[in-house]
C-alpha cells in the first residue's frame, strides 16, 4: 500500500507543538514523542524518515529553556544543534532517495539578536548573548543546508497561562501570542519564501503586553530581575517585521 505523506512535527509535547497539534490547521499531523524519534539519535532520526512518507517537516523540538542552556550545555549541543543536524541529514537523505524537496519549517529566536537596541533587522549581525541563542544560531546554520527552507525568528508567550505576577517595564520584545505563531507558521508553511523570516507583533514591554491579559500584573525593572538570575537577558529584542508583513500581502503562493 502506498504511504500517505504527512507533515512531521517534531517538539510535539512542548508549549509550541502542543498548540500546532489543538489548532487543527495541520491536517496528515505526526506528533512522534521523544521516545520514538530521538533527534539526538541519528540512526533513530533515520529509521523513522525510511518508515514514513514525509512531505514538510516543523521543528518545534530544542532545548528552549535559557537557563537549563546555561547549566548543562552539552545538552543544549546535544538537543538544539546536533539534533537539528541530524534532522537535517535525515531529510538531505530522504530527498535523494524521493526526487523532490521537503518543506523545512525551523523555529528559531529573537535570541540570535544582540538584543540591546532592537528593530533587528533579518539580514542584520547575529550575535547572541547566551548559550540558548549561540546553538540556536548553530542550527539556522545547519538548516540552511536545505533548499526548502523557512527559518522563524520569533518570541511567544500563552495569554491564558501567564505564570509570574511581574514583569518588567524597560524589556522590549515583538513577542506573539501562540495562536498567531501557529497561524503564521501554517500561513509560511504553504509560501515559497526561504531564507530568514522575523514573526513578531507589536513593539511593546512585558509589562505592558501581560498586563493586558493579567490585570494584576505587578510591575518591575530588568535590573531587578538581573539580580535573580545567573545568565544574561536581552533589553531590547525587537523585530522588525518588514519582510513578515510583505509576505503577508502577498498571500500564499504555493
Ligand atoms: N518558548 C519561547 O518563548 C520561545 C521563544 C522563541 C523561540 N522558541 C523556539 O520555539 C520552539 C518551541 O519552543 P517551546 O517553548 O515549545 O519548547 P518546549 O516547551 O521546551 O518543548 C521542547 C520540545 O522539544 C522536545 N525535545 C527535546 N529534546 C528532544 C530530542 N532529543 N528529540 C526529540 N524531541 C526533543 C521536547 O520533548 P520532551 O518533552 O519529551 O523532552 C519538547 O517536546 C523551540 O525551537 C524554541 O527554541 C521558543
Amino acid at each position: 500500500m502506498k504511504k500517505k505523506s504527512s507533515i512531521l512535527l517534531t517538539g510535539g509535547s512542548g508549549q509550541l507543538g502542543q498548540a500546532v497539534q489543538r489548532s487543527n490547521l495541520f491536517p496528515n499531523l505526526l506528533a512522534p514523542p521523544k521516545q520514538e524519534l530521538d533527534l539526538a539519535d541519528f540512526k533513530n532520526v533515520r529509521g523513522y524518515f525510511n518508515a514514513h512518507k514525509i512531505s514538510t517537516v516543523i521543528h518545534c523540538a530544542a532545548l528552549a529553556r535559557i537557563s537549563l542552556c546555561e547549566t548543562d550545555p552539552i545538552k543544549a549541543i546535544d538537543t538544539n544543534v546536533i539534533g537539528t543536524a541530524n534532522l537535517v541529514k535525515a531529510v538531505s537523505q530522504q530527498q535523494k532517495a524521493a526526487g523532490h524537496e521537503i518543506r523545512f519549517l525551523h523555529m528559531s529566536t529573537d535570541g540570535v539578536y544582540p538584543g540591546l537596541k532592537g528593530k533587528y533587522k533579518e539580514n542584520g549581525p547575529t550575535v547572541p548573548y547566551n548559550n540558548y541563542g549561540w546553538t540556536k544560531l548553530a542550527s539556522e546554520c545547519l538548516v540552511r543546508l536545505l533548499a526548502d527552507h523557512c527559518i522563524i525568528r520569533t518570541n511567544f508567550f500563552d495569554p491564558d497561562h501567564i505564570k509570574f505576577g511581574t514583569s518588567a517595564t524597560d524589556i522590549f520584545t515583538s513577542k506573539l501570542s501562540l495562536e498567531d505563531l501557529v497561524k503564521s507558521i501554517k500561513f509560511l508553511l504553504n509560501h515559497r519564501f526561504v531564507g530568514a523570516v522575523n514573526v513578531g507583533g507589536e513593539r511593546l514591554s512585558d509589562y505592558r503586553r501581560y498586563k493586558q491579559y493579567k490585570p494584576q500584573m505587578k510591575s518591575c525593572t530588568r535590573k531587578e530581575i538581573l539580580k535573580t538570575i545567573p545568565f544574561q537577558i536581552y533589553s531590547d529584542a525587537s523585530l522588525d517585521t518588514t519582510l513578515w508583513r510583505k509576505l503577508k500581502r502577498q498571500g500564499s503562493v504555493r
